[in-house]
């Protein structure tokens, strides 16, 4: 399913679509990020979209790589400019993965979660990872940036460790082939949708979908490291953390190692 993603195909898919307009498809390039950031900075319009069929230096969070299977998955990256606060940041990055998941969900029915800050798993393996990224004008937040990699038809031997969380992909997890213009449609809808909820909604959903909650985790960050029980995420997108004492600690940045067993993973395991 290689011609799946054609910009022929994209124009009549995203015709009437909510976000993803205008976008540039490009068959190969850099990263969608710095290419989304670059055009952000030239006045690209709120929901522009930026595509790619094959990413060389496709960047994760933390300095990471992110290797794109050529031509079998999703890289996007999509500039928001409504006009939305720093303070925002961490919640629009939740309503991105929540997005990832309810698209992931609506076409293949498979069980996607989140899986706090920003990714996207399926069967205690990570089939999507987001990147949020900021543009800045001397001390003006011009727009935000969140770009998305989502593993479609990749073979298992396609896939590389790019983090704690080993990589699968819609095809390795469902056992078919996917076509991306579509789950690219239903990502573009879930994305509207998610941007537009209230907070309080975004997190209720979030909190709905995401696997680590309730969960005992150690909290990575850069110098230190911290373990508790994940007891609620927070308006604003950041972790809500019950340490050993019983005392709640609020967590804005950082990864979640969790013990992903599937069978004791929520959603879609017996
Ligand atoms: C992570 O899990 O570390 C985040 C990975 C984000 C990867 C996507 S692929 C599309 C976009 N362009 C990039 O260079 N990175 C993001």
């Amino acid at each position: 399913m290689r011609e799946d993603l054609s910009p022929s195909r994209l124009e009549a898919l995203l015709a009437d679509a909510p976000m993803g307009r205008p976008f540039r498809f490009y068959e190969e390039t850099d990263s969608t990020n710095t290419d989304a950031l670059e055009w952000a900075r030239r006045g690209a319009p709120h929901g522009a979209m930026i595509l790619a069929n094959v990413q060389r230096r496709g960047r994760g969070r933390r300095g990471r790589t992110w290797e794109g299977g050529e031509g079998r998955s999703i890289l996007a990256s999509f500039v928001l400019s409504d006009g939305r606060r720093a303070e925002g940041w961490g919640r629009i990055g939740g309503a991105a993965a929540v997005a990832t998941a309810q698209a992931v969900r609506d076409l293949t029915g498979g069980p996607a979660v989140t899986k706090w800050p920003n990714d996207v798993l399926m069967h205690g393996k990570k089939l999507a990872g987001l990147l949020p990224e900021a543009v800045w004008r001397g001390d003006r937040l011009e727009a935000l940036i969140v770009g998305i990699g989502l593993n479609v038809n990749q073979a298992t031997a396609d896939l590389l460790p790019q983090a704690r969380t080993p990589p699968t992909s819609l095809r390795i997890e469902t056992g078919k082939e996917w076509d991306r213009a579509l789950l690219l449609r239903r990502l573009v809808e879930q994305l509207a949708r998610t941007l537009a909820l209230s907070p309080g909604a975004l997190i209720a959903e979030w909190e709905s979908l995401e696997c680590s909650l309730h969960r005992e985790v150690e909290v990575i960050g850069e110098d230190r490291r911290l373990k508790g029980t994940v007891h609620r995420l927070l308006p604003d997108g950041s972790l809500s953390l019950r340490g050993p004492d019983g005392a709640e600690r609020q967590i804005r940045w950082g990864e979640l190692s969790l013990n992903l067993h599937p069978a004791t993973e929520r959603h879609g395991f017996t």
